[in-house]
């Protein structure tokens, strides 16, 4: 009896539960496929509340539908960490006490290291450093292409190169995305400068386009399956980019079949009907203050909004075109917050601290180390010098939209002082640069002469000195909103390293930046790093490459041009760049970066894909596995790589190539594979890389599509654009 009882009661409660699972929608079961919950929520949703959730309800947010437990939309930025809460419309901070994050990289330091693996580990500590603070969106990565070293966002994105840009962004998203949270690569496309960025309006080659401009995005969305994506603010073609029909309907959604949200970027929508047809699927940021109608538009009033509404009911607009936004929105939402496999998150861990240790020491190059004066070893010196004000300055601050309210920054003057003991080093500010905050802090403006002298004197009585300058993410000097207005280190820089050169031979010039500048000093100084911005860990990756503890290994994501005139668009004069303020037109073409510089047999001062190492590599001759290959085939390449120093370290072998004799103009090179060995001293090994026959391919504006000539192709391994080691012929058939 006893038993009969219980397998009674338990086919009760199965019962219920089987009655309770016909009983949940369809939507709110995480075990139901996402496309049939995305179908279910939208048979649910009212027409007001879908075109709710087709605009901003706040400054980072967007409506759900509560109603139904569809929860809001929560975007934050941005690629380098997690933005502090601001005020729900407004810009500024909201002062809230668990907020403040860890600081990675900035996106140059990323590209820098040439090494897709550290490029995941940031995507994934980032990501759950999002997903911690609830985001739904992580506004990031950026992957607009370094076009000439004057647009303020550089420092945001990962250089010059297609290619390289390509392979570092599918690792990063894929990092970001497996903590539930979407990535939102931007800003596509064509924002290569902040100088009239609204409304820009970019003419440009189809190849150009294809070749250059458009191919990282690409990967974003097809090999990285990035859920959204930010339309960016200029035009392109006559067509703000947020609502470009090319870009939006043509490109993305029906060459790429992307199946996620097209975010606008803060302020980019202009129009309603175009808003509508031409591929957007969630308007933020566009001018308001927010609640009312008084100084501004109010978020009812946005072109998705009402007009949207309004339009439907009046038969101008289908329900088939908001369902299209609000599907696509429907899914991102059960990607993210409401997918079952959501993990939790981390903020400020140290096992984030370590992964934007590893990434800056990774991404630090080398641009000059004569005498080999590096390694400044523990001990060698008792009387270190550290000169200039980027010793000192926070860098994670500043740049717009990417400033990060940090945890902690560790200054490169803090690093080495925790290096080297405080009694080994003395500090001088060498110069001073405006105050960027926004309190105009009463700051003591003294003369640089005064500033210079005391350097001088500090430089005179030591045993080495450790100059920190470059840019700041002031306004101008590196900063979203304002493109660069000279090549040259501002703040009276040049004179006072001449100065400095002067007083004490053994001098390194430690450039924080995210742009390439001007060195009038280069064959004088005897020590050059490029050292990025490096966020929260920025002193120790520092301190850990100037002690030898870390051998340095990054190589340049972009090409550092003697002079501003060196540099393809530039040399082409103002309608090239930065335009006419209404048009601009891309006269480089597809030679951008290195391409520009091999093609004109221009020497740059600093090549793409350069960086020395406290070791040293041999290459070997480089080899395919065949001669000849059918355009579907992949080509093998192997060479030896050894490290013939005497310490271990890491080398990122490049791989170019060109075209015998194409039927139109192509770069003298492109790089096509890359990868990082690391060796230890004394150490080689065959390094073996891949490539498809159809990525040496150009687009071929006359068939609109990607085209590999018969013929032969050159392959050549090389440590940098600018040093082939060997070559190898092949043909293809
Ligand atoms: C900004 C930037 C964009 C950022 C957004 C939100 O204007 O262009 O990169 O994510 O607005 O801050």
């Amino acid at each position: 009896m006893k038993k009969l009882k219980t397998f009674l009661s338990c086919l009760l409660v199965v019962g219920l539960q089987v009655n309770a699972q016909s009983a949940r929608p369809v939507y709110l079961d995480p075990s139901e496929p996402i496309e049939k919950r995305v179908e279910d929520a939208l048979s649910r949703i009212t027409l007001k509340e879908k075109v709710d959730m087709c605009h901003a309800q706040s400054k980072f947010s967007a409506k759900g539908v509560a109603r139904l437990g569809i929860p809001e939309v929560w975007t934050d930025d941005g690629p380098h960490g997690i933005r502090e809460e601001v005020f729900w419309d407004e810009w500024s901070g909201a002062k809230w006490t668990n907020d403040s994050c860890t600081a990675f990289p900035a996106l140059t330091c990323l590209a820098a290291t040439f090494n897709p693996d550290v490029a995941l580990l940031y995507g994934k500590s980032v990501g759950e450093e999002a997903r911690y603070r609830n985001k739904t969106v992580l506004l990031g990565p950026g992957v607009n292409i370094y076009r000439t070293p004057m647009n303020g966002r550089n420092f945001e994105y990962m250089g010059e190169d297609p290619y390289l840009s390509s392979r570092m962004v599918v690792p990063y998203i894929q990092g970001v995305q497996q903590n539930g949270v979407a990535a939102c690569v931007k800003h596509f496309a064509l924002n290569n400068q902040e100088y009239m960025r609204d409304h820009i309006n970019v003419n440009i080659s189809d190849r150009a386009l294809y070749e250059i401009y458009l191919p990282a995005f690409k990967a974003a969305v097809q090999e990285g399956k990035a859920w959204s994506i930010m339309g960016s603010y200029n035009e392109l073609r006559g067509q703000h980019c947020c609502h470009n029909d090319l870009l939006l309907n043509q490109i993305l959604k029906t060459e790429w079949k992307f199946d996620g949200v097209v975010i606008s970027d803060w302020g980019g929508v202009h129009d309603s009907d175009q808003a509508v047809q031409n591929g957007l699927d969630l308007e933020m940021g566009t001018s308001t203050d927010g609640l009312t109608n008084n100084g501004g538009v109010a978020y009812a009033d946005y072109y998705l909004a009402n007009p949207f509404l309004k339009g439907i009911e009046l038969g101008k607009y289908t329900v088939d075109q908001l369902n299209s936004k609000v599907t696509r929105i429907l899914r991102l939402i059960f990607r993210s917050t409401m997918s079952k496999d959501r993990p939790f998150g981390r903020f400020v861990s140290p096992e984030h601290s370590a992964a934007a240790l590893k990434i800056a020491e990774e991404g630090i190059v080398l641009l000059k180390n004569n005498r080999q004066l590096l390694p400044v070893t523990v001990g060698k010196y008792k009387k270190i010098a550290v000169i200039g004000e980027n010793a000192t300055r926070s860098v994670t601050l500043g740049g717009g939209s990417s400033s990060l309210k940090v945890q902690y920054e560790v200054t490169p003057l803090e690093g080495l002082i925790a290096k080297y003991g405080k009694e080994n080093i003395v500090y001088s500010r060498g110069y001073a640069s405006e105050r960027s905050s926004k309190k105009k802090a009463k700051q003591l403006i003294v003369p640089s002469d005064s500033l210079i002298n005391a350097a001088v004197e500090t430089a005179k009585n030591a045993d080495v000195v450790v100059y920190f300058g470059g840019l700041n993410k002031n306004p101008n000097q590196d900063s979203e909103g304002s493109d660069r207005k000279s090549y040259e280190l501002p703040y009276g820089q040049d004179k006072l390293i001449t100065a400095l050169l002067k007083a004490n031979k053994n001098l390194v010039v430690m450039l924080v930046s995210g742009n390439a500048v001007a060195m009038p000093w280069v064959n004088e100084v005897p020590v050059i790093l490029q050292t990025w911005y490096l966020g929260s860990e920025a002193g120790n990756a520092i301190a850990g490459v100037l002690s030898g503890e870390v051998n340095p290994s990054g190589k340049l994501p972009f090409s550092f041009p003697k002079k501003l005139d060196d540099n393809g668009a530039i040399s082409f004069g103002k309608e090239s760049f930065p335009g006419d303020s209404i048009n601009e037109y891309y006269k480089e073409d597809i030679l951008v970066g290195y391409r520009w510089f091999d093609t004109k047999k221009i020497a740059p001062l600093f090549a793409f894909g350069y960086g020395l190492s406290y070791t040293s590599f041999e290459y070997g001759k480089i080899t395919t596995d065949k001669k000849s290959y059918n355009p579907d085939e992949t080509i093998k390449v192997s060479f030896i790589l050894k490290n013939t120093g005497m310490k271990d370290g890491a080398e990122a072998v490049q791989v170019y190539a060109s075209q015998a004799h194409a039927s139109v103009i192509r770069p003298a090179k492109e790089l096509k594979a890359f990868k990082k060995v690391f060796l230890k001293t004394g150490e080689s090994v065959t390094v073996e890389l891949e490539i498809k026959v159809q990525d040496l391919a150009f687009f071929n504006e006359v068939t609109h599509a990607w085209s590999v000539e018969p013929g032969e192709f050159i392959l050549r391994n090389a440590a940098s654009s600018a040093e082939v080691k060997s070559n190898v012929s092949i043909k293809v058939l």
